[in-house]
């Protein structure tokens, strides 16, 4: 068999240096917040919410304290913010959240379709230059598959503060709604989110946020 090494991520899977306590959070308790995907198949009358690129994970933290009845999975390879979101969820003794730590792509087959009631897509990196473009998260086939995952009555919210990927989402999904009937969107947000660092440098260089909230 021919294995497929197409480059899906493009992101720093590390930045700064992790300081001794996120060293230790990351290596002692990681294992504990890796998904099981034979185990959240056996969880029965909880809605699972998905955050894809959580970055450090202010909003998985915000969402999974503020619906604690609710099960939050974070896919992200950003080695800080998983360190990060162990150290926070283990300190503030949260039980509702798992992490995986590779490129959403390699594992969004593994979950059963029409499972996730939410899915977070935050500030996703824009990737500006024409000849970067096509390595942006949010496309017509990636918006397809992740639809098939969402249960009826779910919704996906999208941020950005990059007009460019947002018009560019607005017309993959204009093109994807000509195939399928199954979802509307409206061009804001219904859902309560809280800052994250990508927001909060927009707010700062005082750039417009879009939001798109697709509902199937
Ligand atoms: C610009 S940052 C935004 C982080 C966070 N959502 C925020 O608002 O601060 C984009 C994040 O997406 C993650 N990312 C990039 N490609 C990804 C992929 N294929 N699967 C999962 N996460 C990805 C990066 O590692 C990074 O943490």
């Amino acid at each position: 068999m021919i294995e497929n090494k197409k480059k899906i991520f493009f992101g720093r899977s590390k930045s700064r240096a992790l300081s001794k306590s996120k060293i230790f959070f990351y290596e002692n308790h990681k294992k504990d917040f890796l998904v099981n995907f034979e185990e959240i198949k056996l969880i029965k009358n909880r809605d699972f919410v998905l955050e894809i690129g959580f970055g450090l994970g202010e909003n998985l933290l915000f969402q999974a304290s503020t619906f604690p009845k609710d099960y939050f999975i974070g896919i992200d390879p950003f080695i800080n913010g998983v360190a990060n979101v162990i150290q926070k969820a283990k300190e503030s003794k949260l039980n509702n959240i798992s992490i995986i730590d590779v490129p959403v792509q390699k594992v969004i087959d593994n979950f059963l379709d029409n499972f996730f009631s939410k899915v977070f897509v935050l500030f996703p990196d824009p990737w500006m230059k024409n000849k970067q473009k096509k390595r942006r998260l949010l496309n017509y086939l990636f918006l397809e598959k992740i639809l098939k995952k969402m249960k009826n009555k779910s919704t996906l919210i999208f941020a950005t503060d990059d007009q460019d990927y947002f018009n560019y989402v607005v017309k993959e999904i204009s093109l994807l709604k000509k195939k399928t009937d199954i979802f509307e969107y409206i061009l804001s947000n219904r859902h309560p989110i809280v800052d994250t660092k990508y927001s909060n440098k927009a707010s700062k260089l005082k750039k417009d946020i879009y939001f798109l909230n697709l509902d199937k």
